[in-house]
């Protein structure tokens, strides 16, 4: 990683989760957990807990640092709240240059558009910086938001993976899609 990524749009601050947010990335996880937990997987009591939340954002600066993946945060005009995460994460490099992209946006900020905002930002920068070709994103077919969210990101529809990911308990099928860097 060659320099820390803040990156600022109309409505946000958006930049790498630090060991200071810890109280606010654990608000977030608490206020969210039944609007994000019928599309993430199981989480157990202890994913409440400031323990996890530190353990989250250390992980998140290892894997910066080894270019594995890249956790941000999205913080409110104030910087006082967060209110939306977004994840570059199995990032590979070689041919590929290639990674996944999940996401998720406090409840009380859906319908303003503010994902699509943070996203296009987000893209600027792995397509940039970060040098990537490929971003790939996957969703489950009754997740309409998101499938509305990423066709105006400009994701393509690349196929289906029946069983893709466990979610909420339940193995479940996924839209599979990705944006690509047209240098072209
Ligand atoms: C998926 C998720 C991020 C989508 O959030 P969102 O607010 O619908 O997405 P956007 O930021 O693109 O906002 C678009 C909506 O804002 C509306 N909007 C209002 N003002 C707008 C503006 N200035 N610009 C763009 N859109 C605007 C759009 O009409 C659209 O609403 P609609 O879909 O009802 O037509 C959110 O629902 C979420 O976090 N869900 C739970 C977690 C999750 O599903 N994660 C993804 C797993 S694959």
């Amino acid at each position: 990683m060659s320099t820390v990524p803040i990156l600022r749009t109309a409505r946000t601050c958006i930049r790498l989760v630090q060991t200071t947010d810890v109280g606010k990335l654990l608000q977030f996880r608490i206020d969210n957990a039944a609007h994000f937990a019928p599309w993430e997987p199981h989480r157990d009591e202890g994913y409440y807990t400031l323990e996890h939340a530190a353990q989250t954002i250390e992980h998140t600066w290892e894997a910066a640092q080894a270019d594995r993946g890249y956790t941000f945060v999205v913080l409110d005009p104030d910087e006082e709240a967060i209110i939306a995460s977004f994840t570059f994460s199995g990032v590979m490099r070689g041919a590929f240059q290639a990674c996944l992209l999940g996401y998720g946006l406090a409840a009380d900020w859906q319908g303003a558009g503010l994902m699509q905002e943070v996203l296009q930002a987000g893209l600027g920068w792995a397509f940039g910086e970060c040098r990537l070709h490929r971003v790939m994103a996957n969703y489950m077919p009754r997740n309409e938001r998101s499938a509305r969210l990423l066709e105006r990101l400009g994701f393509e529809r690349e196929g289906y993976a029946r069983d893709y990911l466990k979610i909420a308990g339940c193995w479940e099928d996924h839209v599979l899609t990705a944006k690509i860097h047209d240098t072209a």
